[in-house]
């Protein structure tokens, strides 16, 4: 079987890969030249002149420019806290996190970092294009493939069908857990033969096996058939479709919450097939896929479990710390249409610093259910994803945990490599490999059964 290797530097991997995997050049100029339109557009309406808006760093350690990778260089920064009210009292009781601060922090999240979910989103009706027996490995799975066709009576134009794959073990005597991940999925959905990016490393039985092995199940949302992975696809997709073509506004919806509705719709499938436990169903991507499956645990409260890969910025590390990936990198026309518009400004006008939240929060909203925070090791993966900058968006949601009685990490000091920090509702690991998910299957699992149960 073909994997991919892991031991390129995330930083040397060229921003669009996933997204222009497979297209021509004439292709991949007129995606280029509809997202500079796109950009233009929203800087117009946000009134930044593109001479406004700061670079990011180069993720090229070589480079002048390139981000910062030394620990002594972090700059010193203020962060949000996530139990204080905007009235300045502090929070004290769950009923009152949930009734009032867990309303301030998603409107913050919703403005001015990932966008409101629209009025009008149609409804997805799921169509099983597949059932098969089939294998993985050496061990027998039912394999079923759909479609969520995606009612589009109010702007025909645009058409929206969300791949989704299901695999669960053959003759499971009763419903079983199943982890979703954002990933690739291979035929019958196109040519795309990219095996899944949480791909097992080599040596191990890949993530599927490890899942199967365990009598639990895997899934796949291909986050592309939602919304396209760049700016010129905004106009179109789910994105496109609640707006019938037109450009967004600032504070609509960007990719991330995008993906994030897919997988709440593969959900609301899930609790329809009888081969599924739907209370059991944990969330799981790499990279731009981390971060969309952070997003979908902050946002989605059915998801039972977290396992968040190498998610960097926008996703759990924290935005204020200058290492590795910057605000500056996400607002560039490559990455602004994960995002809500008005997070342009925080690369322009304004500054990280006045944010009015930060990952920490993030993570916070998903609390109390359990979130496994996922890196690669330096050496291998590079310092762009920002391994410190993500365990620090896990220990500052520890209060929020804490508030549940649930336990956070435990510590705020950085583990050593391949430490597991697994006791508690916040998990951490930054495995020894790259940018993969696939050395923290096993210890995923291993957290994962103490929630699921059948841990012997
Ligand atoms: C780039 C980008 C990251 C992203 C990554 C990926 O490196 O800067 O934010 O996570 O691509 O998704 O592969």
């Amino acid at each position: 079987m073909k994997t991919i290797t892991k031991t390129v530097l995330l930083s040397s991997i060229s921003i669009s890969t996933f997204a222009q995997f497979g297209l021509s050049p004439a292709q991949r100029d007129s995606i280029n030249k509809l997202t500079t339109n796109d950009h233009n557009n929203i800087l117009m309406q946000l009134g930044i002149e593109r001479s406004q808006l700061r670079p990011g760093p180069s993720g090229n350690p070589k480079d002048a420019n390139a981000a910062n990778s030394s620990e002594e260089k972090v700059n010193q920064y203020t962060l949000p806290d996530a139990l204080v009210l905007k009235n300045g009292k502090k929070v004290k009781t769950t009923q009152e996190w949930l009734e009032k601060r867990k309303p301030e922090i998603v409107e913050d999240f919703e403005s001015e970092i990932y966008g409101r979910l629209p009025k009008n989103i149609p409804s997805v009706t799921w169509k099983v294009i597949s059932v098969k027996d089939t294998m993985i490995g050496n061990q027998a799975i039912k394999e079923k493939t759909l479609k969520g066709i995606v009612d589009n009576s109010a702007y025909p134009t645009i058409k929206v069908e969300i791949n989704l794959l299901v695999a669960t073990p053959a003759q499971a005597p009763k419903q079983v857990p199943v982890v979703l991940e954002f990933g690739f999925i291979r035929s019958p959905f196109g040519p795309n033969t990219t095996q899944p990016i949480g791909l097992g490393s080599s040596g191990e039985p890949t993530w599927k096996e490890q899942l199967i092995s365990r009598g639990w199940g895997y899934a796949i949302i291909d986050p592309s058939s939602v919304q396209a992975d760049n700016g010129a696809g905004l106009t179109k997709g789910i994105i496109g479709l609640t707006n019938k073509g037109s450009f967004r506004k600032p504070d609509d919806w960007g990719a991330l919450r995008a993906w994030a509705w897919g997988a709440s719709r593969a959900l609301d499938y899930f609790e329809t097939d009888k081969e599924v436990d739907a209370k059991r169903v944990a969330i799981e991507g790499l990279s731009r896929y981390g971060k969309a499956a952070i997003v979908a645990m902050a946002f989605e409260p059915r998801f039972s479990l977290g396992f968040i890969g190498s998610s960097g910025a926008g996703g759990v590390k924290i935005l204020r710390r200058v290492f590795g990936e910057q605000v500056e990198n996400l607002a560039s026309s490559a990455e602004y249409h994960w995002f809500a518009g008005n997070f342009i400004k925080y690369a322009s006008k304004l500054t990280p610093n006045d944010l009015p939240v930060d990952a920490h929060q993030l993570v916070a909203l998903a609390a109390p259910r359990p979130v496994f925070i996922s890196s690669g090791s330096p050496q291998v993966e590079g310092q762009w994803v920002d391994a410190k900058g993500m365990f620090l968006g896990a220990t500052h949601a520890g209060s929020v945990y804490r508030l549940f009685n649930k336990k956070d990490l435990g510590t705020m000091d950085f583990p050593k490599l391949g430490m597991p920090l697994v006791d508690g509702e916040i998990a951490f690991r930054q495995h020894a490999g790259g940018h993969s998910t696939g050395p923290n299957w096993s210890t995923w699992i291993a957290w994962a059964c103490r929630y699921w149960g059948d841990c012997k």
